[in-house]
């Protein structure tokens, strides 16, 4: 276990905001974690839990302590002829957990390549990408009571997972502590899942696509659309895309026909928050340090030295624009901390 005083979460966010912790914590068990929990520290101070600090944003300095997993180890804990399911530690990379199943030949998560942030935020908010969810692998959830310091497995369904929405971010915020994930993936029988219009297009032989080039792909697409946090601070899309009746869409095709929409359900559809972003003319835009990514508009970024109120400023400033124009309110997806 590792303890620091006085830390600098510069490189625990991956939007580069500068704030401070009063102390960071890392464990390297469960044992370690169950102590913890137990100790004076702990028991008489606010505290929260981190994974990579992908999809997060500080406003302030943190008045308190921040957890942070190492608990590490990918194994096979199950398997048949044609399945297996890995069990792997919270504070895995999640991209060099993609990368462990595609190099074995396991198919599942492969579309959920080059996501950033670790294992153990992935159940929390059902992470997803290019006509993929996690949920669709998730077999159980190892936890921590932060109480009681109990052990509790869930299962995929108790886990409630919706759209970036699970039990845990909901009900059970703060109330446990992922440990272990337990993922199950195809051994035989894996057909690629290129469906999503920006994949279907880099994919060029989709019938005969391995993980390796469904995963080559996603890369791609990526690195194209998407910042590299280490070079421009972000925390990937901003705000949700949107669900609205399909009454109100078709109410807002009517004044903007080119409008797109992914169907929910019957009554429902998901509007990508980037097009509306852009028809408000934010593409690109900069407003001090911080701007509105070039090639997505669901991204903003940290163009440098930015704090976490000139973020919310421009986000603010977005989804007024957004409610002006179309009458939609934006969500943010990132999880905003004031500290
Ligand atoms: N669009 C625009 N302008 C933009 C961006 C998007 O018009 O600047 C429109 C286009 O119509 C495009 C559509 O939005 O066809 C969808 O865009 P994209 O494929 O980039 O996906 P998205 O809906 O904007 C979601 C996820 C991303 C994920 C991509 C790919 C959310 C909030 N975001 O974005 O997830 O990578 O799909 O599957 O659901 C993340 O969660 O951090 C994240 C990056």
């Amino acid at each position: 276990m590792k303890t620091f005083e006085n830390y600098s979460l510069l490189n625990n966010n991956t939007f580069g905001v500068d704030v401070k912790a009063n102390y960071f914590i890392e464990y390297d068990s469960v044992d370690e974690l169950q102590s913890l929990l137990r100790s004076d520290l702990l028991q008489e101070s606010k505290f929260m839990h981190i994974g990579g600090g992908s999809n997060l944003l500080f406003i302030n300095d943190y008045q308190g302590v921040i957890l942070h997993s190492q608990i590490k180890g990918i194994d096979a804990v199950e398997g048949t002829r044609s399945k297996v399911v890995l069990r792997a530690g919270a504070g895995e990379r999640w991209d060099d957990f993609v990368e462990y199943c595609v190099s074995k030949n396991y198919g599942g998560v492969e579309n959920l390549s080059g996501i950033p942030g670790e294992v153990g935020a992935t159940p929390v908010q059902n992470i997803g990408a290019y006509g993929a969810e996690v949920r669709n692998s998730i077999v159980a959830v190892e936890c921590v009571n932060t109480k009681t310091g109990e052990e509790r497995i869930f299962t995929a369904k108790e886990c409630q997972f919706g759209y970036r929405d699970s039990i845990f971010k909901r009900e059970l915020k703060g109330k446990y502590i992922v440990t272990y994930v337990h993922y199950q993936l195809c051994k035989t029988g894996w057909t690629p899942n290129v469906d999503y219009g920006s994949l279907k297009t880099e994919i060029h032989d989709a019938e005969h696509a391995t993980l390796k080039d469904v995963r080559n792909a996603v890369l791609t697409i990526r690195s194209r659309k998407l910042p590299e946090p280490k070079v421009l601070g972000n925390a990937g899309s901003f705000f949700m895309n949107p669900v609205v009746s399909t009454a109100k869409y078709g109410e807002i095709k009517l004044k903007f026909p080119d409008i797109p929409c992914y169907i929910v359900s019957d009554t429902e559809v998901k509007v990508p928050a980037g097009w509306l972003i852009e028809q408000c003319g934010w593409k690109g835009k900069s407003v001090g340090k911080v701007a509105v990514h070039g090639s997505q508009a669901l991204v903003l970024i940290n163009k440098g030295g930015a704090n976490g109120l000139d973020i919310i400023n421009l986000s603010d400033s977005i989804r007024a624009s957004v409610r002006d124009k179309f009458g939609i309110d934006l969500t943010p997806e990132v999880n905003i901390i004031f500290g």
